[in-house]
């Protein structure tokens, strides 16, 4: 079993996510850490504890992370997105559990320093919990086993802005940061998230499987949902936060190139666009241009089987 810790902003997508591995018997998840981003920390938190509560998992520790952006403000999340409540304006109640006195960076440090080489992280929040952690102890790039997270758009254009994705855009600082690090990275971004559509008989057979958290979730889907329906003509959702999961169930849905990264950081009209190198291919004896060199290569997501990522989060969710 993967040993996994699920970084969140919880987030309707990133609950079911969340679900997606709590289903799965590949992951042993040794923690949860919740940052700011759909919703500011304190509703991601709540959100993330009360799904725990409903999925009747209280033994996973949820640790709270990063309150805004290595600089600068939190700027308000995305309530047309996620609801007012992150979870499609459900407003359920809080629950009993509580976080862990043990904040999401120091949380990361030490499973990763106690189990080296055996602890994937799945990102599906801004990268600033994890950009702090590498900031506060160098050591974790050389002993963690992978990172696999959901943001930014290589070839493709953003939904934040044209030019961004939401994750990305939320703290480019600490995604620029991130990609920079030494560890294995795979970026699951638009380029395969908008491939991937859960369509409304699929998102109704899910609903069909009655539990507090499936209901919770699905309950919140109708209002994301909605989101999709009016701004991308889609009937269903894109699948963003599930994707990351999916791939580290089975990276052999998904189609990598690998390249360096770097991520616009400018305040300009691009800030937050994720840029690959030019490939050193396509300049054969160019030298990397600068901005990319001694940045190590990461994967990147380009395709993905489609329907077979959406059949496996049916059959887990539905079981
Ligand atoms: C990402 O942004 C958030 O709204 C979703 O939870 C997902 O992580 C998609 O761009
Ligand atoms: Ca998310």
């Amino acid at each position: 079993m993967n040993k996994l810790i699920i970084d969140t902003d919880p987030g309707v997508d990133d609950s079911m996510a969340i679900q997606f591995a709590l289903a799965s018997e590949e992951f042993h998840i040794m923690g949860i850490t919740t940052v700011f981003g759909n919703v500011n920390i304190e509703q991601a938190t709540i959100n993330a504890l009360r799904l725990l509560h409903l999925a009747a998992r209280p033994d996973i520790p949820i640790s709270k992370g990063a309150s805004k952006p290595l600089q600068g403000e939190f700027l308000g999340g995305v309530p047309f997105v996620h609801g007012n409540d992150g979870q499609g304006n459900t407003w359920r109640p809080a629950g009993p559990l509580k976080p862990i006195g043990v904040s999401a960076d120091e949380f990361i440090i030490e499973q990763v320093l106690r189990f080296p080489d055996q602890i994937s992280i799945a990102a599906l929040g801004p990268l600033t919990n994890l950009a702090t952690a590498l900031r506060k102890e160098p050591k974790i790039q050389d002993k963690v086993k992978e990172i696999v997270f959901m943001g930014g758009n290589a070839f493709c254009s953003g939904n934040a802005t044209p030019a961004a994705e939401a994750n990305i855009l939320s703290d480019p600082d600490a995604a620029d940061m991130v990609l920079g690090a030494n560890w294995p990275l795979t970026m699951v971004g638009l380029d395969v998230t908008h491939k991937t559509i859960l369509s409304r008989d699929v998102l109704d057979e899910i609903a069909l499987f009655r539990s507090p958290s499936n209901d919770h979730v699905m309950e919140a889907y109708q209002f994301y949902q909605n989101f999709f329906m009016k701004v991308n003509k889609i009937d269903g959702t894109f699948v963003h936060d599930s994707s990351v999961i999916a791939y580290l169930i089975d990276p052999g849905l998904y189609k990598t190139v690998v390249s360096p990264v770097r991520v616009e950081t400018q305040h300009g009209i691009s800030r937050g666009k994720t840029w690959p190198s030019l490939g050193e291919s396509d300049h054969e004896g160019a030298e990397v241009l600068e901005p990319w060199r001694n940045r190590p290569k990461i994967k990147i997501c380009l395709d993905v089987k489609d329907r077979m990522v959406i059949q496996l989060i049916r059959q887990r969710l539905t079981r």
